[in-house]
């Protein structure tokens, strides 16, 4: 059967990008499919979360995952930090990996760039010169550089060849099927697949946020979580930016209200959208009832998850013996893998 990966940073609850651009792809796959989906609790060391939170937000997260349906009989579920293996092939990857290519992912930019306080109109070797400047008081860990090393690392340690992620994560895929292909040709082995980007779809998924432009997510502040309730997910939807609507029949939507028509698209029924999409071309379009409907659409879907998220992180009983069980299968597929990557890499196999 072949493998698939996946995994979440647990900095906050999951909300409904991760979703509709990940977790609906776990359910299906884990039907067909050896699944390993994981909190990515390494990664999420990248903001320097305190240390007492570390516990909490993966228990979060491994509530939110049985809360939307992963199975533990069906998938494995585990926290990436119980499986040490991932660490040891992350360190070897890094030998191969080029410091120019890694400064050059879109998402290293943005990161550095915030962290470091660079202004986003600032020329693109900003990020590279302010880097090397000795005189820039903030720093960019190599943690963050090398992001994109451990997330090859997850993936390939079960020599996955699917991974179920949204939009976002197009540039980190590409870079981790590099990654695989350079260790097949450094050593001259076939022993990685290349991992493919799994999409529900026949394209990628991007849930945007509702406040103007971009995605949704939860260094944004715009996220819509899972367990929100009615009242709170109403509030944020009514809030939601529109415009003073079209002036001429059939014009093109602009971006704030295409996302509008987006979410519409993926939370409500057909007919609702179609009712909408008609109101739009015909200029008679009235927002507030369109939110209205999104609201009690997306309420109607978080309602069952949350309720099963409150039920499940009562019952810590269950939790610790899903990580554990988790961590155990994970930990032995990925001691096989390195078995023989030592060995090929030349080293000592246990
Ligand atoms: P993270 O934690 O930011 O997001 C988890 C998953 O949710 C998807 N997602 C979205 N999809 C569509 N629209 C949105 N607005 C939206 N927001 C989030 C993401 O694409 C992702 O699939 N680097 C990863 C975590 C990771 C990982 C891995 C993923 C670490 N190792 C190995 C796959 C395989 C991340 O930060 O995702």
């Amino acid at each position: 059967m072949e493998t698939v990966v996946s995994g979440i940073r647990p900095t906050g609850n999951l909300h409904l990008g991760n979703y509709f651009g990940a977790i609906k792809s776990f359910l299906k796959l884990q039907e067909e499919y050896n699944c390993f989906f994981f909190i990515a609790d390494w990664h999420s060391l990248t903001t320097h979360p305190h240390p007492d939170n570390i516990r909490s937000s993966a228990r979060t997260i491994l509530a939110e995952y049985l809360a939307c349906g992963i199975d533990p009989d069906k998938a494995t579920l585990y926290l990436q930090s119980d499986v040490r293996e991932t660490a040891e092939l992350y360190l070897y990857l890094n030998m191969n990996a080029g410091i120019g290519e890694l400064m050059r992912t879109a998402s290293f930019k943005d990161k550095a760039r915030k962290q470091m306080h660079i202004a986003d109109a600032e020329s693109d070797g900003s990020v590279e010169k302010e880097i090397f400047n000795e005189n820039n008081k903030h720093s960019v860990s190599a943690g963050l550089l090398t992001y994109p090393t451990l997330m090859a690392a997850d993936i390939i340690i079960h020599k996955a060849v699917k991974v179920p992620v949204g939009k976002d994560q197009e540039q980190n895929m590409e870079m981790a099927r590099r990654f695989a292909r350079r260790f097949n040709t450094t050593y001259g082995v076939e022993f990685f697949p290349e991992p493919a980007s799994f999409y529900m779809s026949d394209k990628a998924v991007k849930v945007p946020g509702l406040d103007g432009s971009g995605k949704m997510g939860k260094s944004e502040g715009n996220a819509i979580y899972l367990v929100d309730d009615e009242k709170t997910i109403y509030k944020k939807v009514m809030k939601a930016v529109t415009d003073a609507g079209p002036k001429e029949p059939n014009s093109k939507k602009p971006e704030v209200i295409a996302n509008l028509f987006t979410m519409m698209e993926i939370v409500s029924s057909k007919e609702a959208y179609n009712f909408f999409d008609e109101k739009y071309n015909n200029c008679e379009i009235r927002y507030g009832d369109m939110k209205k409907q999104l609201a009690e659409d997306i309420g109607k879907f978080c309602a069952p998850i949350r309720e099963r998220i409150l039920d499940i992180q009562s019952n810590e009983d269950y939790m610790v013996k899903v990580a554990r069980i988790g961590a155990e299968k994970a930990h032995e597929s990925a001691a096989r893998t390195l078995k023989e990557v030592r060995q090929i890499i030349g080293f000592r196999p246990e």
